[in-house]
């Protein structure tokens, strides 16, 4: 979603806003905007593109003042065109703000509003914000004011910050993350660690519609009527700021790299801390997984191994499902909400839903100080460093190699996985380096219209997962299918021209897809087997090692993203920033 960073501090602020902006860029990336104060005048500079580009061509870095605020967007109303690009302002230049997240009464507002004679310059429900705050501002001349006035009039959710034209910065959210980091000689306000990560390792969470109120010398804030509250000070991992991409040409390469080492890093936790979550998971009655996107694949290889090695049944919903299967939620129920993130929409609102019925909340997350984590009974992090790239790679292994470690702990130790966890990553360096393989496989399919990838069982997720992964990077249209399903409808879908992606490891599924890939084949589809053993039906055979069968989800999913990055760059698609998405989804 968007990003948001404010700074006051005794350094030219431009360049610091730009690349703040440019660390944040994953959460939203349509277009860009800067406003500085300097001499009690403020100035915007904002177009559409990536950060860069917008820089190069508007040069935001030379912008004078050591006040600004900045903002990537990804556009949710009113189209990507400069104009709705953020900073927006009232009807003078006296106030300007960059906001994330939705206003749902942003039509009554704007009604009301032009009533009074504001006009508005942009299609975005954010500029309702912008003119509020005139309108409160003009009252009192009373930043604070003004910032407590219009959020009571805001329905949804919102996190913001405003550069007043007196050289304050003034900021609230609610459902939005907004962080503060205090430095020597002022602070950051930003809707992410990442905003302010090389000046600080110290951060103050705002809680829900808190106000926060800074000049250089002095941070306020406030609960949403005013009253001073104090917020306390965390200390965050300085290595969340390691996002460079080495010697690697992407993010999304090097972090398919990291993933042997983020496997092991994954499946490594306090022994306090997992017990802990082990524990109220065995006391609850009913165990339901959620999570988005990629985290809901890897809830769904959850609910099989938790079934399969510790007998315990559990539900896997998508969070945007969450709201509508609550039935059987109760208080001996336990949601354990997966996301990278840890800021998903979807994911908080199940969160907070389930909290509200008496269920226990765990979660497994990789941000530590993400909202998610803070409004757990418990949770764990995969701590696998930043993950800049939009499509969820080391993210998604990282959770599975999590998860394994934790149903090995409910079974007493039947998976294995302390030696599973060495048997996986060989494996994984051996994908790896068989990466110009797969890289050639690319080629072949490069035209492809339609990739369909069949797996059953265990294998089943990893169908999802690898045809998401082709959507997302390569746009084109890839579907999983439960191979079993074939012959009850997508049969019908198979002709000369369709792509067919068999995942295939040598275990009880095996014979069965067999079966499945000729009936495939006399349809004239071209055949990829993805298994640790050749077969005559395969047209293209991509090799994997063989591990033990409940680890292949870890393994068999590394050469769909190996394919969906090199199937991306020949069709010039930029891999890390695929259009229309964001990594951080923060809105509904
Ligand atoms: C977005 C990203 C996906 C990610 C999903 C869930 O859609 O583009 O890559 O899987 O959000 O994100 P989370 O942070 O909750 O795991």
């Amino acid at each position: 979603m968007c990003s948001i960073i404010g700074c006051i501090g005794r350094l030219n602020v431009a360049p610091v806003l730009v690349e703040s902006l440019k660390r944040m860029e994953y959460r939203g990336y349509d277009s860009v905007g800067i406003a500085t104060i300097d001499n009690g005048r403020i100035s915007t500079r904002k177009g559409v593109g990536r950060v860069a580009d917008v820089d190069k061509s508007l040069n935001l870095i030379m912008m004078p003042g050591q006040i600004g605020i900045g903002h990537t967007r990804w556009a949710t109303h009113g189209g990507v065109t400069d104009k709705n690009a953020h900073p927006h302002y009232g009807c003078r230049a006296e106030i300007a703000v960059v906001h994330n997240g939705i206003v749902e009464n942003y039509k009554e507002l704007k009604e009301e509003l032009v009533h009074l004679g504001h006009e508005f310059k942009s299609d975005t429900d954010s500029e309702v914000i912008a003119h509020l705050l005139e309108q409160y501002y003009a009252e009192q001349k009373d930043g604070t004011q003004a910032i407590i006035k219009t959020c009571k009039r805001l329905k949804g959710t919102y996190a913001f910050v405003a550069a007043f034209e007196d050289g304050t910065l003034g900021g609230s959210r609610y459902d939005e993350p907004l962080i503060i980091g205090p430095v020597e000689d002022g602070y950051f306000i930003s809707s992410d660690i990442l905003g302010f990560l090389p000046y600080t390792d110290k951060a103050i969470f705002l809680d829900n519609k808190d106000i926060v109120v800074v000049d250089r010398h002095r941070l306020k804030l406030y609960d949403s009527d005013g009253n001073p509250v104090n917020r306390p000070v965390t200390q965050v991992a300085w290595e969340l700021a390691a996002i460079d991409k080495g010697k690697f040409t992407h993010h999304t390469l090097k972090e398919i790299h990291e993933q042997p080492h983020t496997i092991m890093i994954a499946a490594t936790q306090n022994r306090e801390k997992i017990n802990d979550f082990c524990r109220i998971l065995l006391d609850s009655k009913t165990i339901y997984f959620t999570g988005s996107g990629t985290s809901y694949h890897s809830a769904l290889v959850a609910k099989h191994i938790l079934a399969r090695f510790a007998k315990i049944r559990a539900e896997s919903i998508m969070s945007s499902e969450f709201q509508y299967a609550l039935d059987s939620l109760d208080s001996s129920s336990v949601l354990v909400a997966i996301s990278q993130s840890g800021e998903t929409a979807d994911v908080l609102q199940s969160v907070k839903t389930a909290k509200q019925m008496g269920a226990k909340i765990l979660s497994i997350v990789n941000i530590p100080t993400s909202s998610l984590a803070r409004i757990s009974d418990s949770f764990l992090s995969i701590d696998c460093g930043p993950e800049v790239g939009v499509a969820a790679t080391k993210s998604f292994t990282g959770q599975l190699s999590l998860l394994y470690s934790v149903v090995d702990r409910l079974c007493n130790g039947r998976v294995d996985y302390e030696a599973g966890k060495l048997e996986l990553v060989d494996a994984i360096n051996d994908v790896l380096a068989s990466e110009t393989e797969i890289e050639k496989v690319a080629d072949r399919i490069r035209d492809a219209k339609d990739i369909y990838i069949m797996g059953r069982s265990i294998h089943y997720p990893i169908a999802l997962e690898g045809a998401l992964k082709i959507k997302e990077l390569a746009y084109i249209h890839a579907e999983g299918i439960a191979a079993g399903e074939l012959k009850h409808g997508p049969l019908a879908l198979i002709d000369k021209n369709s792509i067919v992606v068999i995942i295939n490891p040598r275990d009880g599924t095996f014979d069965d897809n067999i079966a499945s890939a000729h009936e495939i084949k006399a349809r004239g589809a071209t055949i990829i087997g993805v298994s640790d053993e050749p077969n005559d039906v395969y047209d293209i055979f991509v090799r994997i090692p063989s591990v033990r069968d409940a680890l292949y989800p870890l393994l068999e999913v590394v050469p769909f993203q190996i394919l969906a990055y090199y199937l991306a760059l020949r069709k010039s698609v930029d891999p890390d920033y695929p259009r229309n998405l964001a990594k951080s989804v923060t809105v509904k």
